[in-house]
């Protein structure tokens, strides 16, 4: 239909007769002249028509934004003073000779360039959306991205295998997708959360390195970079160690940010441990091109006076910390009230705050509500710790470690981007060191950080038994995560590959033995018949396209996202199925529900 694109039409073609497909991106009317910009995947062509060819003229007056066409003309040189420098094809214009309407469109439903749209109207109209360039530039280099990624991944022999969709629960912490058996009344498959236990199948099956594409399914609640559905890179290695893994991983990212990108991502990941990364960023995904960092203070405050310190000062569990703010003086009342609303988000009672006017004055030099409650001494020592120099402002946190962490972390990213204190545009690194377990106060039991498959740091039962029985809070697991720019991008461990191992990680998790036989019996088998040792990682290709595009959310990466509430707005899915349906799966609905929430954004 065409032989050339729209974005690809330049000086090269002077005077040559060229058509191309296309949708109206805007028609003006200029006395007479009829301009179209006609758009295609590869960016805008003007078009002129003029009244002398009366028949192409008059079809050329009744299209619309968003029309269909097809156009036949002849390529010349913009006039003097016309040519527009933004636009790629910008020093020509094409004559046009022939015009097809291919197809009418109703006024759309949105301006494409109108950058105002609600992301629920660009949902319902995805097609349209997708139609923007940005949209366009973001599928594409996913795709390239992708490619890329395979290539490569090919190259350092690893295979793509399947792994089935309708499969058993797979433990990643999340609720289940389920979907009724027909054939199999009252039995549920689950959509897989991860390829976790086919992959090591696959080891023990000796394919020895292993990677897929993988669609995972998780119901959880919703945020700006996670869905439902989404897709993982991943990868499973046989006999490797945490290194071989890891620098393999490296390669491979810093193989795609230089080819892609064109960005150098550095020579060695650094790695942090889970503890550090907690202490210092209070985060175990730290944005390291954000210089502040969490000064410690239990120590120093567990005997003051102010309650408010020294009782999580002077509590295990609790902690005392600050951030210091390099010129954050200037901060204004509001400011620190907006930052203290922020903070309550993460659990944090209050945000206390000293603004240091004049530190050689001490006490005097210092201005805020609680430093009367301070006594000298102790001033002395937060000013020297936190390395405050006037002008500078330094907030603090004092509450459960875990609240103090999540509210000074949180804190410390958001003074980066708002102060604009950012030291590099990338900044990868590697976690390490994750303890094994968590405690969960709620349902009182230990859970897997990572998940129940992975190695602990202990090379021996016996090692191991002798660590759970002093505290199994204590245990650590050898999981990595990457993490670049704040964001976890991809995360892994080796894997427990001796039978008695994973009873006694089960056993841990208060998974009984029969339950564990009835849930992962099949893995407990396969651990039985020559598995080696292995591991792998998984890393979220729509985070990876967010970061690499500089997108805000996940949804705007992915062709057809779902919303925050997990719907699909375009289709309307999730929804109701014929009573024959339900009968035909022996199930019954409850009385009927009310009808779906609203969708929020
Ligand atoms: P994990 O649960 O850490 O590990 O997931 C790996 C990576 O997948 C991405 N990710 C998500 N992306 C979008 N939406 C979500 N809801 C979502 N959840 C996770 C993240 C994350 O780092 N089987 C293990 C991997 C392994 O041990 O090899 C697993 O799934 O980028
Ligand atoms: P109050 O004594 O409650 O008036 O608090 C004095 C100052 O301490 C205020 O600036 C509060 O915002 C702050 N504050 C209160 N609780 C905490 C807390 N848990 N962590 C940090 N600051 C707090």
């Amino acid at each position: 239909m065409r032989t050339h694109t729209c974005g690809g039409v330049n000086t090269a073609h002077l005077d040559e007769t060229v058509t191309f497909c296309g949708w109206v991106h805007r028609r003006r009317d200029h006395g007479g002249v009829i301009f179209i910009d006609l758009r295609d995947h590869t960016g805008l062509v003007q078009v002129v028509f003029d009244p002398d060819r009366e028949q192409i003229f008059g079809l050329a007056e009744q299209v619309r934004n968003e029309f269909v066409l097809r156009i036949e003309g002849r390529v010349r040189n913009r006039p003097e003073g016309t040519i527009n420098p933004e636009m790629a094809t910008g020093e020509v214009e094409v004559l046009g000779t022939d015009l097809e309407i291919l197809n009418r469109a109703a006024t759309p439903a949105f301006q494409l360039d109108d950058t105002d749209v609600s992301e629920e109207h660009r949902l319902r109209y995805r097609y349209l959306d997708l139609r923007r360039p940005e949209m366009q530039d973001r599928i594409r280099l996913r795709s390239k991205v992708v490619s890329r990624l395979r290539n490569t991944l090919e190259g350092m022999g690893f295979i793509d295998i399947e792994t089935p969709m309708l499969t058993r629960a797979t433990p990643e912490g999340a609720r289940d997708y389920l979907v009724p058996s027909r054939t199999h009344p009252g039995s549920f498959f689950a959509l897989p959360q991860s390829p976790q236990l086919f992959k090591q199948l696959l080891m023990m099956g000796g394919m020895d390195r292993y990677y897929q594409i993988a669609r995972c399914f998780r119901d959880e609640d919703l945020r700006a970079d996670r869905q439902p559905e989404f897709s993982q890179l991943d990868i499973e290695m046989a006999f490797i160690d945490e290194d071989t893994i890891t620098g393999s991983m490296e390669e491979l990212m810093r193989e795609l940010f230089k080819e892609i990108l064109a960005v150098d991502l550095g020579a060695t990941f650094p790695r942090m441990t889970y503890a550090q990364a907690m202490h210092d960023y209070g985060s175990d995904k730290p944005d390291l091109r954000i210089p502040l960092k969490l000064v410690e203070l239990s120590d120093i405050m567990a005997e003051v006076e102010f309650k408010v310190f020294a009782a999580p000062a002077s509590s295990e569990d609790g902690r005392v910390a600050a951030l210091c703010l390099p010129g954050g003086n200037t901060l204004s009342r509001k400011e620190i009230d907006g930052y203290t609303e922020f903070v309550s988000r993460y659990g944090a009672k209050g945000l206390a705050y000293i603004k240091c006017n004049d530190v050689a004055a001490g006490r005097d030099g210092l201005q805020s509500p609680i430093v009367k409650m301070l006594p000298d001494e102790v001033l002395v020592k937060v000013i020297e710790r936190t390395g405050a120099k006037d002008g500078d402002l330094i907030f603090f946190g004092a509450d459960k470690a875990r609240v103090v962490e999540d509210a000074l972390g949180a804190l410390r990213v958001q003074l980066g981007h708002d102060r604009e204190l950012l030291t590099c545009e990338w900044a990868p690194l590697w976690v390490v060191d994750f303890p094994m377990f968590e405690y969960d106060e709620g349902g009182k039991r230990w859970q897997a950080l990572h998940h129940p498959f992975t190695a602990p740091q202990a090379r021996t039962i016996e090692a191991w038994q002798a660590e759970l029985d002093d505290n199994p809070g204590k245990c650590l697991s050898r999981a990595y995560d990457m993490v670049i720019n704040g964001t976890e991008l991809g995360g892994g461990s080796i894997r427990i590959h001796q039978q008695a191992m994973q009873q006694k990680a089960l056993e841990v998790l208060g998974i009984g033995d029969n339950e564990a036989r009835d849930k992962f019996g099949f893995l407990l088998d396969a651990l039985q018949y020559g598995a080696p040792p292995h591991g792998g990682i998984a890393f979220g290709i729509d985070r990876l396209i967010m970061l690499m595009s500089g997108a805000k959310s996940i949804r705007d990466v992915m062709a057809f996202p779902k919303t925050q509430s997990a719907s699909c707005l375009l289709t309307s899915a999730p929804s109701e199925v014929s009573e024959a349906q339900w009968r035909e799966l022996s199930l019954r609905p409850r009385a009927r529900q009310p009808s779906a929430p609203v969708d929020d954004k």
